[in-house]
């Protein structure tokens, strides 16, 4: 009975450090990749590090991921080799979703990595050359970063003219921990994106409890051209 209760305690000891390195791993890595700036910032940082890192190994996105993913096909019909920016991907479940349907010229963006697929880079300040990406995919990630307006002029920066934004947030719902932004309704997602918001390929609005929400809170869907005529960037 002793020895098992030591055997048990000692395995937890082994596993709360075994996770400790892993996030000052990642940690290190994230500060040494992007410029963090003020210590507020930094703090941003760590705290949406540590909060994914918790949910690392978890496929519960995959669903929301794939649908998001089909409406892309269903409206936008891209050819199979666009070049496409997967912004807060997390893991490999997202990149591999895009895999599955055919897209393999993909890369990840996020504060950590664990595949070359994925990028350890800032989505408020990437380092992508100006008009790269065919396709910008952005599913619960706008809302985590620290400055709204800076994140969304790099996604313009970084797509090419007329390519497609795929977004999708939470909306009317408690901001707080790594959730910072509550963008309330389409009509503002729109407005925020001007002057570069573009056709309307496809949006919806899902309360909590519709079909095909596979959150918890209710969520808005957007797929949009981006137009760059007349950019305002932000630096
Ligand atoms: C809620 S998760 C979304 C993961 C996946 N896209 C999905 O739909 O489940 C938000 C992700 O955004 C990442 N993230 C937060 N701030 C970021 C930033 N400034 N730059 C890049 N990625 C960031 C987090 O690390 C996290 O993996």
């Amino acid at each position: 009975m002793i020895i098992n209760n030591f055997i048990s305690f000692a395995k937890k000891k082994v596993e709360a450090y075994k996770n400790y390195y892993e996030s000052w791993k990642y940690e290190r890595k994230l500060f040494s990749s992007i410029k963090c700036g003020n210590k507020k910032y930094k703090e941003y940082l760590r705290c949406q590090l540590d909060r994914t890192l918790s949910k690392k190994q978890r496929d519960d996105a995959y669903n929301r991921v794939k649908y998001l993913l089909s409406k892309f096909v269903e409206k936008v019909n891209h050819p199979k080799d666009a070049k496409i920016l997967s912004v807060g991907c997390r893991n490999m479940y997202e990149i591999q979703a895009f895999h599955d349907m055919g897209f393999k010229n993909v890369t990840g963006i996020d504060l950590f990595s664990e595949n070359k697929s994925i990028l350890v880079m800032d989505m408020q300040n990437m380092t992508f050359e100006d008009n790269t990406f065919d396709v910008i995919f952005s599913c619960h990630s706008l809302e985590h970063t620290h400055d709204y307006k800076k994140a969304i002029s790099e996604f313009v920066r970084v797509a090419k003219d007329g390519s497609v934004l795929v977004i999708e947030v939470p909306v009317n719902y408690e901001t707080g921990g790594s959730d910072l932004w509550d963008f309330e309704s389409l009509e503002n997602l729109k407005k925020i994106f001007q002057p570069n918001t573009g056709r309307v390929l496809f949006e919806e609005y899902l309360r909590n409890d519709a079909k095909n929400n596979f959150d918890g809170t209710d969520i808005i869907r957007i797929i949009f051209k981006i137009e760059k005529e007349d950019v305002v960037w932000i630096k």
